[in-house]
């Protein structure tokens, strides 16, 4: 069963200049037990895709249309309680910026028992519990470290403990939204890696961010692309890189010399904007940019399999089909 599974999902802001149409009919899934990227330049909607799934929208942002099932119930049908409940619990969090996720007033090992706070065991007990969490991500000398703030660690060990405590209450879905961006290269490796083992032992599923093509293709499983506020390519990580179907994927693998192999820090960049998602283009959301654009573009594109669990969004598949 599909831990997440998005159906038809639409969301839109309200703006002074009229509803901008953030997110139209994404639908996606995150297996149990398997890390799914999401891939797509600033403004594609990943953020909005992100907050939609755990209910913290911005006050202006409206779901149209969809659900969000997750273990086969919708989320958006939830009451804002049962919501509180579920989130830090059975859907963690991991964030760009660690910081957000801290207490700076607060040792860390304090925090990490209050995450334990549904556990009746007594505080030794979790303590000990936090102890091993932080060896498991790679922290030195951890017991001493619990009686530690926030401030007193590196950039890049505060975002091991947030993965920690985030991971701390076995979750069924860790949500991970370029958790890895604001780091050095190394330390990503570092990182990406350890996730990589911890998932692989709580076996929870994964939903991960990244402008990082060599960071998805080394830890994901499954990528999804998004662009403009649409999947327009999603399938196993080794079809969607080796064999890209939708020319704005191919775009981006090709403006990566070394391919996927190089870790390109920064989403490559591809000649054009994205379109005003407030007046939305008629046909095909990329055809503004696309070089194999034809008459059929002017109709927008219904995501067709290019072969099996690897489908795009774009005319060319269903032509090559028909030819
Ligand atoms: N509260 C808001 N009100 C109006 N428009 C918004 C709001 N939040 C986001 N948007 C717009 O919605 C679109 C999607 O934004 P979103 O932040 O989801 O993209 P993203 O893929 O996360 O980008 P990035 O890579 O820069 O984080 C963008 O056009 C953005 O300007
Ligand atoms: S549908 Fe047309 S414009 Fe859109 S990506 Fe395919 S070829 Fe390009
Ligand atoms: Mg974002």
């Amino acid at each position: 069963m599909a831990v997440l599974d998005i159906r038809d999902l639409s969301v839109s802001y309200s703006t002074p200049r009229g509803s901008l149409r953030a997110l139209r009919n994404v639908s996606m899934t995150v297996p149990e037990g398997k890390i799914v990227g999401i891939v797509g330049e600033s403004g594609c909607g990943k953020s909005t895709l992100i907050s939609s799934i755990i209910r913290l929208m911005a006050p202006n942002a409206q779901v149209g249309s969809g659900e969000v099932r997750f273990k086969g119930t919708d989320l958006l049908a939830r009451s804002e309680a049962e919501m509180r409940a579920l989130r830090g619990t059975e859907i963690s969090m991991v964030f760009q910026d660690p910081m957000q996720t801290h207490n700076p007033v607060l040792t860390v090992g304090q925090q990490m028992v209050d995450i334990q706070y549904r556990d009746k065991k007594p505080k030794a007990e979790k303590l000990k519990r936090a102890a091993e969490m932080l060896a498991l991500v790679g922290i030195p000398d951890p017991e001493a470290r619990l009686n530690q703030y926030p401030f007193e660690f590196s950039g890049g060990m505060r975002q091991r403990i947030a993965i920690a405590m985030a991971l701390m209450a076995r979750p069924a879905l860790l949500i991970a939204d370029e958790p890895t961006t604001a780091l050095d290269a190394t330390l990503e490796v570092q990182i990406i890696k350890r996730l990589k083992e911890l998932q692989d032992e709580i076996g929870c599923g994964v939903l991960f961010i990244s402008h990082h093509l060599g960071v998805i293709a080394e830890l994901c499983d499954e990528v999804v692309v998004m662009y403009a506020g649409e999947v327009v390519e999603s399938g196993t990580v080794r079809d969607v890189f080796h064999n890209p179907a939708h020319p704005y994927t191919a775009a981006l693998l090709d403006c990566d010399p070394g391919h996927i192999k190089v870790k390109t820090r920064v989403l490559p960049t591809i000649p054009g904007n994205i379109p005003d998602l407030v007046n939305l283009p008629k046909g095909c959301i990329f055809a503004d940019r696309c070089d194999k654009r034809h008459k059929a573009c002017d109709t927008r594109p219904a995501l067709w399999t290019a072969r099996a669990g690897h489908r795009a969004a774009c005319h060319l598949i269903a032509e090559k089909e028909t030819a």
